[in-house]
């Protein structure tokens, strides 16, 4: 059933009237209860958790998926405290809860929202039946640095896509009704800058210019709030000299003052606390003061706020309205969630965990995630048919815990069916599927097996090789300086390239790797991410031809980690490089060295292209983009355009293809990106079908922050350009007018 705009109003000024009722009621050391989230990392409650719990001390716990433990919890709360206020309790669910579905990252290579949310729906069902009623996710953070470990809990390196893709997970956690059973808050994390930690190296410090900040890094969270997102956390990092726990200006004037955000803001673990390590502060009581002025709301894991804050106001230091109005916050996320009403969680309205639904949404989430990277000589899909032996090889064919990824807290290894599995399952009645792992992990530098590999590929059709990183490489504080295939591996690429066979590369990978040493001597590279539960039905499938790759790449691959960052959204510079301005260091002339080499933005030993680019991904399928058409060259300020695309499946395989839309703006009032993604839409196309893809462009669509970081949209000259990837070519041009 709906809700009238009249019910809505009525509901939301009721809740306010909740809080100010209830505010009135709470001592101050209520109100910085509320503030204090506890850890409680047992299955059992033990004192110093009860006491808090029944003292009014405790807003939250988290890290608890006992549902009996939950609900006592619940019931100490709600009939042992004072004024009986439920808790709100948090887990990080990232990629699924027993049902993993790709890491984020992989995710984000589906370019489907609907995929993303169906994923965040399942996961927050999951959860919601242990008591869980608040996930620390999405991360929205962008990262161009694929050494940063947390890259694959990120949505890539572009702000639209993680825009629309954060979104989508906000919707598919909160649902329609955040009151219902099934639906659980979420948490838009990092705020903000985490991202762009230095050289990739995880908790370290990030400077971003302001202007980049706001056109880069802040517009998912923007997304997000306007989405309605529940909480936000901070990050560890700091930002220009500010950690962001106690960053006034990022919570409370961009993110409550511009952005008018009344859900609560929380610290990240401890981070509270750290204001002191990062040299902020000389104290707890500093950090307390620091963090709580800046807006942050409730303390993950740390006790600077329950030992400091009452004794701070009573001294005059600090503000009580800022209690009031922190406690406030969490007090209406929670009248939202409707945890007044329904503190306690039924297992029995659940349907059964990893149900046929759950395994689907896993399914269809890896199988649209995994990138074709290439795929010379129509070397997939494999037949069956033809085929009568394939050799698979390597650490990651059969590993299924490393195939959940990073983050997966409540993962069920045993739900995991790895490639190995589904391979044999798929084909072993017309193909002998032989298995060599050849490694014991992907770090390994044991190379007694690859003889046995080796023979193993020689006396094969086709040689599978499951390569790249086991889950631990990727994900917080596993973070890369050398983004290669680890130990090994290699190696046993060269060797097995030596039998002569058709050798297919998949790759699973918690980054963006850099796969230059190996990507002459594979035939084919299907890059799957940490697929999740369902990655080995899914790798089957792909390769196999059931479906056709689909996945579009969310992130930059460089050729060397010393070209990072490198991505595709960048400026052109004064001296943009082309191909004939590009010196390589081996054709500099030893006995007539130039003085100047080209005198463009490149690197002498890597150019300045990418291996892959933004967007790169193929199909089984051929696609022929055009009649690029647009509604009008010329439009004013607050005018909309379209711009539509033809597009042909000119092969005999029903296949999916991302459309996307690109905007260069040619002369701005700061310097505009080469490039940037304006829309993309997922399409699936029959043989021989032809679609009209078409997409909306407000001039609204256009603005960015300019100097002294006015946002605004500038009369002028733009071009666009349609395609499958970021470097497509098909283009066209319109201007901007200022109109009357
Ligand atoms: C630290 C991580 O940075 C954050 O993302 C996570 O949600 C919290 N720990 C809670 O586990």
């Amino acid at each position: 059933m709906s809700h009238s705009f009249a019910d809505t109003l009525s509901t939301s000024e009721s809740i306010e009237q909740r809080v100010v009722e209830l505010l009135g009621r709470m001592t101050l050391e209520e109100k910085i209860g509320q503030m204090a989230q506890l850890n409680v990392g047992d299955s059992y409650i033990h004192d110093y958790l009860a006491d808090a719990v029944r003292g009014g001390h405790a807003g939250s716990v988290l890290n608890v998926v006992d549902v009996d433990v939950v609900n006592e919890l619940q019931r100490m709360a709600v009939e042992e405290s004072r004024l009986g206020i439920p808790l709100i309790v948090g887990r990080d669910v990232i990629h699924g809860f027993k049902t993993v579905m790709p890491i984020p990252l992989g995710q984000a290579a589906t370019w489907n929202p609907d995929v993303v949310r169906r994923g965040a729906r399942v996961a927050a069902r999951e959860a919601a039946s242990t008591g869980v009623n608040w996930t620390f996710a999405p991360m929205i953070d962008i990262s161009r640095d694929p050494r940063w470990g947390r890259i694959a809990e990120s949505l890539g390196e572009d702000p639209f896509l993680a825009s629309a893709l954060g979104v989508a997970m906000v919707e598919g956690f909160q649902g329609e009704d955040l009151t219902a059973h099934d639906t659980i808050a979420a948490c838009a994390k990092h705020f903000v800058g985490y991202g762009a930690v230095e050289s990739g190296r995880d908790y370290a410090t990030t400077n971003i210019p302001e202007n980049e900040l706001r056109n880069i890094y802040l517009p998912p969270f923007r997304a997000a709030v306007d989405a309605g997102v529940s909480t936000l956390m901070t990050s560890f990092s700091d930002l220009d000299g500010v950690p962001a726990t106690a960053n006034e200006y990022l919570v409370r004037d961009v993110l409550r003052g511009e952005w008018g955000f009344d859900g609560f803001v929380v610290s990240d673990w401890d981070s509270v606390r750290q204001l002191q390590i990062h040299g902020l502060t000389a104290s707890d009581r500093e950090s307390a003061l620091e963090a709580a002025r800046a807006g942050v709301d409730m303390e993950m894991h740390g006790d600077a706020y329950v030992n400091h804050l009452a004794k701070l106001v009573a001294d005059g230091e600090l503000d009580p309205a800022i209690i009031d109005t922190a406690a406030g916050n969490i007090l209406r996320t929670k009248f939202r969630l409707g945890l007044f009403e329904a503190p306690y969680t039924d297992p029995a309205r659940f349907p059964p965990i990893a149900n046929d639904e759950a395994l689907a949404a896993a399914k269809a989430a890896a199988l649209q995630s995994v990138v074709m990277l290439k795929n010379d000589h129509d070397t997939l899909p494999l037949s069956a048919e033809r085929l009568a032996s394939i050799a698979v090889i390597g650490p990651l064919a059969d590993a299924p815990y490393e195939q959940l990824g990073t983050w997966i807290f409540d993962g069920d290894r045993e739900l995991s069916v790895t490639p190995m599995h589904a391979i044999h399952s798929l084909v072993h009645d017309k193909v002998d599927v032989r298995y060599l792992r050849a490694m014991e992990t992907s770090r390994s530098r044991n190379t007694k097996d690859f003889d046995e590999a080796v023979a193993l590929a020689a006396d094969s059709d086709a040689v599978l090789l499951f390569l790249g990183e086991e889950s631990i490489l990727s994900g917080e504080a596993h973070s890369r300086a050398d983004i290669s295939l680890p130990g090994a591996q290699a190696e046993l690429v060269q060797r097995i390239r030596k039998t002569g066979r058709p050798v297919i590369a998949v790759i699973l990978a918690g980054r963006p790797l850099t796969l230059t040493n190996i990507v002459d001597d594979v035939d084919a590279i299907l890059y799957a991410w940490h697929p999740g539960t369902m990655g080995g039905p899914a790798i089957a499938d792909l390769l196999f031809g059931i479906e056709s790759p689909s996945g579009k790449l969310p992130a930059t691959f460089p050729r060397m980690v010393g070209q990072v960052p490198i991505y595709y959204n960048q400026k052109n510079t004064g001296k943009p490089p082309s191909p004939e301005t590009v010196v390589h260091i081996d054709d500099i002339d030893a006995h007539a060295p130039q003085l100047s080499l080209g005198m463009t933005a490149f690197h002498l030993d890597a150019g300045y292209t990418p291996l892959f680019a933004f967007g790169h991904g193929l199909s089984y399928a051929t696609f022929n983009y055009e009649n690029l058409a647009i509604s009008t060259t010329e439009l004013e300020l607050g005018e909309s355009l379209t711009i539509s695309v033809d597009i042909t499946n000119t092969s005999a395989i029903v296949a999916d293809e991302v459309v996307q839309l690109y905007v260069r703006d040619l002369a701005g009032n700061v310097t505009r990106p080469v490039r940037e993604l304006k829309g993309f839409r997922r399409v699936r196309l029959l043989p021989s079908q032809k679609l009209t893809v078409t997409f909306e462009l407000h001039t609204d669509d256009l603005a960015f922050y300019g100097r002294r970081n006015r946002l605004m949209t500038e009369p002028g000259e733009f071009h666009a350009w349609l395609g499958g990837s970021s470097e497509a070519e098909l283009g066209t041009a319109f201007r901007i007018v200022a109109g009357d």
